[in-house]
């Protein structure tokens, strides 16, 4: 008794049924329902509440609550995206400003990293999408033969040692092309996409899930 006492006194919000009440809950298994009659346990033993519904009314609120907070964590994908767009311009400001040689190293795996899962992300959900939500014949097929070009530069970059002039020119270009590149789908895909009937919402779940799997595969 006194060893459940300890460790659950300081957590322990449930007033009604003392320690036993929580027990049952936290420890599955352990309970002595007959010091405490209006504790869960004992209304479970009496007919009133079966343990097997209390276990499910549990699951249950447990389910929902992580559905909501998946549904909070969705994101609008343009949102989503431009955060991506945010994070990468803050880290090739970084490169500009001569950093050390391992910071040089850290931040190009970064750029590399987080420039090819948006690229991805971009080309397997989010420009279909709009493509097929605009009939789009222009800014998709223009931004994929885009994607290429920074593909073929972060060939050039990624798993280099960053050194040399030469170096630093291949990450001005490719910081220049990337804020080219964002600076049109900010200004005209993004607006464009949100005035169709895209789920924006659905697809920012979709897609940070396909960026948390592509990381993942990264790591
Ligand atoms: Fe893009
Ligand atoms: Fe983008």
């Amino acid at each position: 008794m006194a060893a459940v006492s300890a460790i659950t006194e300081p957590r322990l919000p449930i007033q009604t049924g003392g320690c036993h009440a929580f027990a049952i809950v936290a420890f599955p298994g352990y309970s002595h329902p007959h010091h405490y009659p209006d504790s869960p346990v004992s209304l479970a033993n009496r007919g009133d509440l079966q343990l097997n519904s209390l276990d499910k009314t549990m699951t249950t609120t447990i389910s929902n609550t992580s559905k909501l907070n998946s549904l909070k964590k969705a994101q609008d994908a343009t949102v989503l995206l431009r955060a991506d767009h945010t994070l990468v311009g803050g880290l090739f400001d970084e490169y500009e400003k001569k950093p050390s040689l391992a910071k040089k190293r850290q931040l190009v795996a970064q750029i590399c990293a987080e420039l090819s899962v948006h690229a991805q992300v971009e080309e397997e959900i989010f420009y279909p999408a709009v493509k097929r939500a605009l009939h789009d014949k222009e800014l998709v097929p223009e931004a994929t033969v885009e994607h290429a070009t920074l593909k073929a530069l972060i060939a050039e970059v990624e798993g280099v040692e960053p050194t040399g002039e030469m170096f630093d020119a291949k990450m001005k270009v490719l910081g220049e092309y990337v804020k080219h590149h964002v600076k049109e789908e900010q200004n005209e895909m993004f607006p464009k996409a949100k005035a169709t009937d895209i789920d924006m919402a659905e697809l920012g779940a979709e897609i940070a899930e396909r960026k948390k799997a592509l990381f993942a595969q990264r790591s």
